[in-house]
């Protein structure tokens, strides 16, 4: 049952209305739709009251007050343009700018700068203070962050953030009064993987984008509203571009997903779009690549394919490929008759019956429900580290208590660890592990369970056991599904719902490779699968189809370029089930097409033409075959089943991420996610590029 919610009533700029009761006086005047300027009060942060720019008038008192920080009560009548109000502003911004540089034409914020737009409505328009400027050393924030420490107004919200959003408590205020500085503790870098939203939160230039420093100035940007692809969160994005580039990835607040968070990879690794970029088809003859034209390479793939029985061809799709590329790429095995496909490049182990059996079924929102969760084998920072601060968000705010069974792990808020070995998860579901009785006692438990553990050499009894356990312990009920398998790749889920599974007869990853091997797999289509063991591939025809000339391509035989997630129209499925879809910001480089056109060709020439000449017609196709595909506003979950349970033998597993920073060819190719890479706490490292394996398991057959 809901609450109900008092209401109170109050005077703003003689108007009554009536407001929930608990509100501040600034919400209030949101409410009434006031506008009232701030600096340091921010929504999702906790109230500062340091800035004193919301200054309002309250009848019967004698100075102005600071709205953000006082509650209002019934009755309470408020000036928000009394002359006082006017008078207070300026006078407070005329203190602000006493220090403040004249840097405009020369800082990153301008033109969206908060000091410069209440400046211009609400300030004076000269100063009486002719002191010297006060001067503040630069602070070394890391390679995504660039400072100027001078023009910062001391409104903490960058700390805030650090301490409340990213749990990285690595910033804070020094000194007093006129000393006071913002800096990272021990002038180390800022190492969280959340660490960007930091420039949007800074109210004037202190903190801006490095690699964005001096490239752009925003009114000569191009916005295009589109999703993130570096993990599987669906974090809503604007790709702002100029001349066919990319300069920068801010996010679109979303509540249901990201709020109005990003990621560092999400938002950095921009620049691996213009790097090692495949822009024509290449073909391999006498050892070397050649680049060729289009029509030539098609026919140098299909002369392949056709040479060999349809049990010898094989299919994988990537952590980034889109629903319709797979989905053509599906049809087109089904035309030639293989079986042998897999979206799933790490081997986990995940039934595809009904959604729900590989969905994060709670959805990110309503983790906010949950009051006891149950994470195994997932490093969820790492992984997703939105849906992580969502999680620590529910630990601080909404009393969610966490344990943990996996590897050690740093996740910025407090765990019950169980331990790392995942049989006892048996033990658990027998009920004789102690952390049952708390399970037993849970209203609205979770489970998340992580690709580490299903990737693991159990992942079929961890997966099995967990399932048990949700039913055992009342996971799902009524409207409520604890039971949450998180994905790492955007395009998992998109291939799941399509079927890119091996059929009943076909092969799956582990035994791809392993017939590829034996030369039983003669020939191999890649759809931007890199994360696999390419040894396996020695003897294999190799058709690489992908945007980036990454570890795949270098063993391809042909390869087909394709446009990247900023340069196409294409649907990604969250790791919720939440269908998104990206929006061209820019066109691809060079030769290179959008994946679903390059297999529509290929299928001409191979004399298996798939009947879509536009997207559009794909996208009617799978509304039809597939119902979650009909109406992309809701996420359709399908019909919760029992899985018979089995014991975990096996139960010791590796985190699948590694290194945060390169984890796909995208941000592989990026130098700004390489700089992280190096260590954002060795300052002096900056520049160098290294390359590192991203996965910890690492797909390797077995022998
Ligand atoms: Fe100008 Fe704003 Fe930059 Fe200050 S922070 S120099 S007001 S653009
Ligand atoms: Fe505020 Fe920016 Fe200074 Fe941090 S650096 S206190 S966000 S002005
Ligand atoms: Fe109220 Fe800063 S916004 S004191």
């Amino acid at each position: 049952m809901t609450e109900e919610i008092k209401k109170i009533q109050v005077i703003i700029d003689d108007k009554e209305i009536d407001v929930p009761e608990g509100v501040t006086v600034l919400q209030a005047c949101e409410i009434a739709e006031q506008e009232i300027p701030v600096f340091c009060y921010h929504s999702k942060l906790s109230i500062a009251g340091n800035c004193r720019m919301c200054l309002v008038q309250v009848e019967g008192k004698r100075n102005p007050i600071a709205s953000c920080a006082m509650q209002a009560s019934h009755g309470m009548k408020i000036s928000t343009k009394s002359e006082m109000v006017t008078k207070a502003r300026k006078g407070n911004l005329e203190f602000l700018l006493i220090n403040h540089p004249l840097d405009c034409p020369v800082c990153d914020q301008g033109g969206e700068c908060d000091l410069q737009d209440i400046t211009m409505a609400y300030g004076p328009s000269s100063s009486r203070f002719k002191d010297n400027k006060r001067a503040v050393k630069n602070k070394n924030f890391g390679p995504l962050i660039k400072t100027e420490m001078t023009r910062c107004i001391h409104c903490t919200r960058c700390v805030r953030f650090a301490t409340e959003v990213a749990g990285a408590e690595e910033v804070g205020a020094f000194g007093r009064g006129e000393d006071m500085e913002i800096s990272s503790y021990l002038e180390q870098a800022v190492t969280s993987e959340l660490s960007g939203n930091m420039i949007d939160l800074c109210p004037v230039g202190a903190l801006t984008s490095k690699p964005y420093a001096f490239k752009a100035r925003s009114w000569e940007l191009t916005p295009t509203n589109s999703i993130d692809v570096m993990d599987a969160v669906g974090s809503n994005i604007r790709v702002d571009s100029k001349n066919n580039e990319v300069m920068r990835i801010l996010p679109i607040a979303n509540e249901a997903v990201n709020e109005e968070w990003l990621s560092d990879k999400a938002r950095f690794s921009y620049d691996g779009l213009l790097t090692q970029r495949l822009d024509r088809p290449y073909i391999r003859q006498d050892g070397k690549l050649k680049a060729v034209e289009w029509h030539e390479a098609f026919i140098f793939a299909a002369k392949e394919i056709k040479k060999h029985n349809a049990d010898e061809v094989a299919a994988l799709s990537g952590d980034l490929a889109d629903v319709e590329s797979q989905f053509c790429l599906k049809e087109l095995m089904d035309k030639i008759g293989s079986l042998h496909r897999d979206c799933r490049q790490d081997g986990a182990f995940l039934p595809m019956d009904e959604r729900c059996d590989y969905l994060f079924n709670t959805t990110i929102e309503s983790i906010e429900q949950a009051d006891h969760c149950l994470i195994v084998g997932s490093n969820v920072r790492l992984e997703a580290p939105i849906i992580n601060a969502r999680i620590r968000k529910s630990t601080l705010h909404h009393g969610l208590k966490v344990a943990y069974v996996g590897p050690s792990a740093d996740l910025t808020y407090k765990i019950e660890s169980l331990g790392d070995k995942l049989s006892i998860l048996n033990k658990i579901l027998s009920g004789s592990h102690a952390y049952a009785k708390t399970l037993k006692e849970a209203k609205n438990p979770m489970i998340i369970i992580g690709q580490g553990a299903l990737a693991s050499p159990d992942g079929e009894g961890i997966y099995k056991t967990c399932r048990a356990i949700a039913d055992k312990y009342g996971f799902v009920h009524d409207d409520w599904n604890g039971f949450n398998i998180l994905h790492t790749a955007a395009g998992r889920v998109g291939g799941l719902d399509i079927g890119f599974a091996p059929g009943e007869k076909g092969k799956d990853t582990r035994k791809i490779l392993q017939a590829a091997e034996r030369n039983e797999i003669k020939v191999i289509y890649l759809l931007g699968a890199d994360e696999i063991d390419e040894d396996a591939l020695k003897n294999t025809f190799v058709i690489y189809q992908g945007s980036h000339g990454d570890k795949a391509a270098h063993i391809a035989s042909v390869i087909f370029p394709a446009a990247a997630y900023t340069e196409k129209e294409a649907l990604y499925v969250n790791t919720e089930g939440r269908i998104q879809q990206t929006r061209r910001a820019v066109f691809p480089p060079g030769e290179a097409k959008e994946d679903w056109k390059i297999i529509r060709a290929l299928s001409e020439i191979l004399h298996k033409k798939l009947p879509y000449d536009t997207r559009k017609d794909i996208l009617s196709k799978l509304a039809k075959t597939y119902p979650a595909y009909k109406d992309f506003s809701r996420i359709e979950k399908g019909q919760w089943h029992e899985i018979k349970a089995i014991e975990v033998r096996r139960g010791m597993m590796t985190l699948p991420i590694n290194n945060y920073y390169q984890t796909n060819p995208i941000a592989r190719a990026s130098v700004t996610m390489a700089k992280c890479t190096v260590g954002k706490n060795d300052s002096k490292s900056e520049g160098r590029q290294v390359r590192k394996d991203t996965k910890a398991t690492k797909y390797r057959t077995e022998k």
